[in-house]
């Protein structure tokens, strides 16, 4: 998956799982705006990608989402699974001149975007490079007002052109030199009027989950004791992304003059 929208080295991934016959599905839920470092788009190297316009993502219509694939027959297939396993969608059923059959080829799903929530993702789309700057612009507030900072570190770094970050979440690393707990971090933002998040819980021990849990996974416990995800939405001026840095290093300071 793509963490925060954070472009990931895809090529080598599908160049390893072709040679070992996988086939690769890329979670591009964060990825509207994100480009690798060829310049494209998540879908271009893998069998396909999956892009989410829930309420949080880059680009909404408040759910649903996009698949992305250069593969005809998988477009096929998800466009047919999609809409109850129907090989005729209403449009091409109802447009003048056209056919009223249609066959139901397999059990499918009621997984299909409506027309009125497409329509509203055609107008926000037109507006992405816009949107993207502004997102550009506030995180790079953000990595210039922790660079040099005391243990606080940007989880994702900004990457090198003509690759592209989507900036869907910047999250931060409140580390263990900080001397302060993230959730300390967290209430204090909080005391200052700024909401936050975390992405993610690890999903291994949620409580749907907690039960296949085989083996201890540390790296991601110790990141997920840590990350905190900061607000950055087009909407938010510079002075909001400044008092939010702002605050998020004052709370590290005030840590580190106590000890
Ligand atoms: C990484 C990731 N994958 C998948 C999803 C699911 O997207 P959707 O809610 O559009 O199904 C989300 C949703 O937030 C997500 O963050």
């Amino acid at each position: 998956m793509y963490y925060g929208g954070y472009p990931m080295d895809i090529r080598g991934i599908v160049s390893y799982a072709r040679e070992r016959k996988i086939r690769v599905l890329e979670d591009a839920a964060h990825a509207v705006g994100t480009l690798d470092d060829t310049g494209e788009w998540p879908g271009k190297y893998s069998d396909g990608a999956a892009f989410s316009f829930y309420a949080t993502k880059n680009i909404t219509s408040g759910e649903g989402g996009m698949f992305l694939t250069n593969d005809k027959d998988l477009e096929e297939r998800v466009r047919i699974l999609s809409l109850h396993g129907m090989d005729r969608d209403a449009w091409k059923r109802y447009e003048l001149g056209n056919r009223y059959a249609y066959d139901v080829v397999a059990l499918g799903y009621k997984y299909n975007m409506p027309d009125l929530t497409a329509a509203l993702v055609m107008s926000q789309l037109a507006k992405l490079s816009t949107l993207q700057a502004r997102r550009d612009r506030l995180a790079r507030i953000y990595c210039d007002a922790f660079e040099g900072s005391n243990g606080i570190v940007p989880a994702t770094q900004w990457p090198l052109r003509p690759a592209r970050h989507s900036w869907c979440v910047f999250a931060i690393i409140v580390d263990d030199s900080c001397g302060v707990t993230r959730d300390s971090v967290i209430t204090s933002l909080l005391g200052n009027g700024i909401g936050t998040s975390v992405h993610f819980p690890p999903t291994h021990l949620l409580a749907s989950m907690r039960h296949l849990h085989t083996r201890p996974l540390p790296v991601t416990e110790w990141a997920a004791q840590r990350l905190v995800s900061l607000p950055l939405y087009p909407d938010m001026s510079d002075e909001d992304a400044h008092y939010v840095a702002d605050s998020v290093c004052s709370a590290a300071r005030r840590s580190t003059s106590r000890s």
